[in-house]
Parts: C-alpha cells; structure tokens; sequence
C-alpha cells in the first residue's frame, strides 16, 4: 500500500498497520537497548495499579515500564526509531511541514491486565485533556500515534481492539471504557516490526499477553503545525544532533 492508501486510511478509519517497517536486525537491536534500560532501573515488574517515578525519564505506571524522553536515554537508537514509510504516511495526513512531538517506549509483561480503552487526544498533553472531561471534534487530522512493536502481535502476543471512525466522528468514548468489547471493534494483529498507526482520537484497547517475556514498543507523536502548541514538550528532541536525515527532516527546531 501507498503512503495515500495509508493516510486515507487513517482518515477514514482512524488507524493504519505498516507491516514491516523494522527488520530482524533493527528489533533485535532496540529490543537490547531496552531491555538494557530496564535493567538499569533494577528490572522492575514491568505495571502497577499505581504510578511510580523510577528516575526522570522512567516510571512504572498501569501501561508498564515506561520510558519517556526516549533519545535522552538512548541516543544510540536514533537512526532506528521511524522509517521512511511511517514519515512518508505522517506528512500525507498532517502536511509536508508534519513534526515529531514525542519519543518513548513501553516494556510489559504477561502480568499486565486488559488495558482498558482510551485515546490520544493531546497528544503529549493527552493527561491534562483527560481531566477536562471533553472532547473535541475535528475535520482535519492534527496526531498520529506510531508504535514500532518489537514483538509479534498475534493471539498470544496481545493483540489491540480499535474503534473504527472518521476523522469528523464524535470523540465521546462509545461505552464504559473499562468493557472488556466494544460494539464494532476491529482487532489488530500483525509482525513483528510492524509499525501501527493511529489517529489521536482512535479509541483502542489492549488484550494480555499470553506468552511468556517481555513485550516491548517503541512510541512516536507526529504532530500538524495547525495543532494548538502543548504545554509539555520531549526535551530530548529539541537541538538534537544525533539523527540521520530521516529523523532530522521532522525535528523542530527552538523557535521554529
Ligand atoms: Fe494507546
């Protein structure tokens, strides 16, 4: 599929699967430097009910191990975070001028329960807009939410539930968001190093991991220059000089 294919996608459904976008060397490599992180944090049990602070850039929370800032940690692994087609797919949605607003990644394990059904609204501000209780509507698309997952997402691998919609659909969430199912959902499965894509408003939910080990993503905002400005920035973005062209044609830059 197209670039244009997957944008139309995203438009019109809300979520977009890249298959493939990492091959077995790239995995092996960022799972490696992942797992070297947690280690370093006292390879905690990857969840908890409860949000806990491991260092600046690291906590344990209901989503897992999580590790924001994600270059600040791991420079190394900037030539390995996107890939062509995701970029390709980013400015087809959200414009030529389309940045990188966020950098992050997630380990857990088969200990972590359904994760509930949620979106993205706001993007690296996406708490803060949850606790205003409302839900903007929007006729162009301003995020796209990219996860590189690391693991096969097949029936064991735990696989995602999306809410098919289109961009101009309400935002309300369609039941309680603690359901087990909701009405119309999709599940997605799909390789190893494939690339999954949403649109920020695309409710989706997450089944357990049924095989044993960690299961670990890479995460990226990609964010449209309409957006409103957030008030939390990826600091480990800005003036970052590690990069390939790749990564370096969507940084923004102080001021820009
Ligand atoms: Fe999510």
């Amino acid at each position: 599929m197209s670039a244009h294919d997957h944008a139309r996608d995203l438009v019109e459904r809300g979520y977009a699967i890249l298959p493939r976008t990492h091959d077995d060397a790239a995995i092996a490599a960022l799972r490696s430097r992942l797992r070297a992180i947690h280690d370093a944090h006292g390879a905690p049990t990857p969840h908890a009910q409860v949000a806990r602070p491991l260092s600046e850039r690291a906590m344990v929370s209901p989503t897992g191990f999580v590790i924001f800032e994600l270059l600040g940690l791991a420079p190394d692994i900037a030539p390995l975070l996107l890939s062509p087609e995701l970029v390709d797919v980013a400015r087809a949605v959200l414009g030529p001028d389309a940045f990188l607003e966020l950098t992050g990644a997630v380990v857990s394990d088969p200990g972590r329960p359904f994760f509930s059904w949620h979106n993205h609204i706001g993007g690296i501000d996406v708490e803060e807009q949850r606790a205003t209780g409302q839900y903007p509507r929007f006729t162009r698309s301003e995020r796209l939410i990219a996860v590189v997952y690391l693991d096969e997402i097949d029936v064991e691998g735990g696989p995602l539930f999306a809410l098919p919609r289109r961009i101009t659909d309400p935002t309300e969430p369609r039941d309680d968001q603690r359901a087990s199912h909701w009405d119309g959902e999709v599940t997605l499965t799909f390789p190893v190093g494939s690339t999954l894509v949403f649109e920020q408003c695309t409710w989706h939910a997450v089944q357990p991991q049924r095989r044993a080990g960690l299961r670990m993503f890479v995460g990226t905002y990609f964010t449209s220059r309409a957006a409103p400005e957030t008030r939390a920035i990826d600091r480990s973005l800005v003036g970052f000089r590690g990069a390939g062209p790749l990564l370096r044609s969507v940084l923004r830059e102080p001021g820009d």
